[in-house]
């Protein structure tokens, strides 16, 4: 291999190789230790809202076979944890009674992964919102956001000695919009009005927990961060309803957070703006985290009114959950925000990754040829980007298991990890093997880049 093709290969020193999940997708046992309630406990018991009747209950019961994920991630050659603490096992109610055996099990998962040479990278909300608090309005209730910075005060006095990367929410958009716009997640409303107050209230949750993690006692750098889903939103032809039906999609899907967080402005106005709020959401961040799983084709619907639908684009390959595969829409939405935000900080890539139907075969073995392809692709357009100017730090892969996905249950296998749910059995797939050599070696294998 030429200089020329291997500084191609290769990613920035110090770039950080990890897998990602989520507590309520992976932990299952929802009654141990004094776990409260959450939203999706509730919401999986509503006929029909999850494929298969499926719950979070069991899931992967990472909650008790956590040492063992950690020592699987760490025997790859992963480097990195993305994970969420469950709110409702730190306040069952989420507000009042602190669980002190919730944040014990926290301190022995990180300190499993630190003795495992694993960084971890927590998140305080992976949108498991303590159903209490929904009872008193949930997000679109001010009250919740300061109930959240309390919650994260919490933690953060509890492994802020030696946890230094923070991620306060994961895709708020998806909390406000799913869960309280189309309903089609936890917890099952379809009011635009809520909806709205809920997005507000995510972000000054983010804003005011922020806060409280600069100024608690922490570990020395300690780094704060924000993840948000962001596709390249293209329109379906050159009309002009078609145009401005992808512009509105990308106001209200991307603008509506990245607005706010790095300019401190509303793209639309909101009716439950207080004074101040903006200055907190504001506030700088050390690092941007950008989930990325495709670009959205949108044409303005038949209706005429102002709506818009996204559609598959032709002869485009498409995952398990019928997710286009656009491996350049990850390039393309790295360099639109390098370009359009001065003010980007440093970005992780903190989920990318696939389902697809992984079967295993009679010996045991779950080779995924699809999801290695998936993966090498998105990377080497990482690379590209990164190559182009964007100051991207590290790339975690969604998902160490297969898991509880939402409302698809499990029928949807993201993981580079297979789990047989009826014995709980974790068998690394192709994949996982490909990208641990990747990790290890920071450089994809020669003849993958595309610079
Ligand atoms: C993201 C979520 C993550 C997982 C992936 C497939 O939107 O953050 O929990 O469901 O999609």
């Amino acid at each position: 291999m030429s200089d020329a093709a291997r500084s191609a290969n290769t990613f920035p020193e110090g770039f950080v190789w990890g897998a990602a999940t989520a507590a309520y997708q992976v932990e299952g046992a929802v009654d141990a230790d004094g776990r409260g309630q959450s939203i999706w406990d509730t919401f999986c018991r509503v006929p029909g809202a999850i494929a298969g009747g499926d719950t979070g209950d069991v899931a992967c019961d990472q909650y008790h076979r956590y040492a063992e994920d950690i020592g699987l991630l760490a025997d790859l050659g992963l480097g990195a944890y993305r994970f969420s603490i469950a709110w409702p096992r730190v306040q069952p109610d989420g507000s009042g009674a602190i669980n002190q055996k919730g944040l014990d099990h926290y301190r022995r998962v990180v300190d499993e992964l630190l003795a495992r040479d694993v960084v971890p990278y927590v998140t305080l909300y992976h949108w498991d919102l303590p159903q209490a608090l929904q009872d008193k309005g949930g997000w679109p209730a001010r009250d919740t956001a300061y109930r959240f910075a309390h919650y994260a005060a919490v933690v953060h006095d509890a492994l802020g000695d030696v946890v230094k990367q923070w991620t306060t929410l994961n895709e708020p958009k998806v909390s406000s919009h799913a869960g309280y716009g189309s309903g089609i997640h936890a917890p099952g409303i379809k009011d635009p009005v809520l909806r709205d107050r809920a997005v507000h209230h995510l972000l000054l949750a983010h804003g005011l927990s922020l806060d409280v993690l600069r100024r608690g006692r922490h570990a020395a750098g300690q780094q704060v961060g924000l993840t948000l889903d962001v596709s390249p939103v293209v329109p379906a032809s050159d009309s002009q309803a078609d145009v401005d039906a992808a512009a509105r999609v990308d106001v209200d899907s991307h603008r509506l957070f990245l607005d706010p967080v790095l300019r401190g402005v509303y793209p639309v106005q909101l009716d439950c703006v207080e004074d101040g709020d903006l200055e907190l959401i504001s506030a700088p961040i050390d690092f941007l985290g950008i989930n990325y799983y495709r670009r959205i084709l949108v044409r303005a619907a038949p209706t005429g009114d102002q709506r818009a639908e996204t559609i598959l684009p032709e002869g485009v390959p498409v995952t398990a959950v019928n997710w286009p595969v656009q491996p350049d829409g990850l390039r393309e939405v790295l360099v639109d925000l390098h370009t359009t935000y001065e003010e980007l900080p440093p970005v992780y890539i903190t989920e990318n990754g696939a389902a697809y139907d992984d079967v295993p075969a009679e010996d045991g073995t779950v080779d995924d040829p699809q999801r290695v392809d998936y993966l090498q692709t998105h990377l080497a357009a990482l690379r590209t980007a990164i190559a182009a100017g964007v100051d991207v730090r590290g790339y975690f892969v969604w998902t160490l298991l297969d898991n509880f996905e939402w409302a698809e249950g499990y029928a949807k296998r993201f993981g580079i990890v297979h789990v047989d749910y009826a014995t709980q059995t974790r068998t690394p797939k192709t994949s996982a093997g490909w990208l641990g050599r990747v990790a290890r070696a920071n450089a994809l294998p020669s003849g993958d880049s595309t610079d």
